[in-house]
């Protein structure tokens, strides 16, 4: 059973295998970046994801990591929602999760963008929360930790924002509100094999995504990066993909 020694083959990447994966990110940028400029309200979610898919094709193939997620409104508050056939609408929030390819290693990268470029004040809190909680948790990566050691941050971070701005009540569960895992790793399958028990140690490429749902507030926001773990501080591969509210503002003004 050769299991064993191929999944410590593929959770420690090579320098080359960790060039294909910022190559990945990059194209995953252009393609997003294209998304970002055409998108407007009374567009199909679908025509955004075709797009994606289209600007991202090689050698006339398909080169996605996975199907990709664009949900406006209501269904950027459905993980892994995947039927993109709603209208985006006039205020609506737009959750894009999406990764393209480079000779078979993926990207993942998740960005939430309101579709009139600018953040409603409701829609601004929860994206503060989800963007405070993504940025602590780069910051905590360090050799020596598990992803369930980043969960257990990213819960309870999340929790304490949720709070603070008044987004929920300090005896409800946040897990209500965030319903899924911080990282995983990534490479050649955009959740790679992986010993999730082992220790994260320099070479590992994970994902951190957090990310707050609120049906009630039809806004669901995740902030997906991709880094690489270090023998001291992670690096962010996708630190080139805008996140910041002043820089998203910025930049939707300019359409
Ligand atoms: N796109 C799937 C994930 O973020 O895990
Ligand atoms: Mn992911
Ligand atoms: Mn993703």
């Amino acid at each position: 059973n050769v299991y064993p020694e191929i999944l410590s083959l593929r959770m420690v990447k090579s320098e080359e295998e960790i060039e294909h994966i910022r190559s990945a990110i990059a194209k995953t940028n252009i393609a997003l970046n294209k998304l970002v400029y055409t998108m407007k309200p009374g567009l199909y979610e679908y025509e955004l994801a075709d797009m994606f898919e289209f600007t991202g094709r090689e050698k006339g193939k398909s080169n996605l990591a996975f199907n990709t997620i664009v949900g406006a409104g209501i269904n950027s508050t459905c993980l892994h929602y995947p039927t993109q056939d709603c209208k985006i609408k006039e205020g609506d929030i737009v959750l894009f999760d999406l990764g393209l390819r480079d000779s078979l290693y993926c990207a993942d990268i998740s960005r939430t963008y309101p579709v009139n470029g600018q953040f409603s004040q409701i829609q601004k809190k929860i994206y503060e929360a989800v963007l405070n909680c993504n940025k602590a948790v780069i910051a905590y990566i360090r050799e020596g930790l598990t992803i369930a050691d980043l969960q257990e941050f990213a819960c309870s971070f999340l929790k304490n924002e949720c709070v603070r701005l008044k987004l929920i009540d300090p005896s409800e569960d946040i897990r209500k509100y965030y319903i899924h895992n911080v990282s995983h790793h990534l490479g050649l399958d955009t959740h790679d094999i992986s010993d999730r028990k082992l220790p994260l140690r320099k070479g590992n490429v994970i994902t951190v995504e957090p990310g707050l749902y609120f049906p009630e507030y039809q806004c669901g926001v995740r902030i997906e990066d991709d880094v690489l773990v270090t023998s001291g501080r992670a690096e962010v591969l996708s630190d080139f993909i805008i996140k910041e509210i002043s820089d998203i503002e910025k930049l939707l003004k300019r359409k």
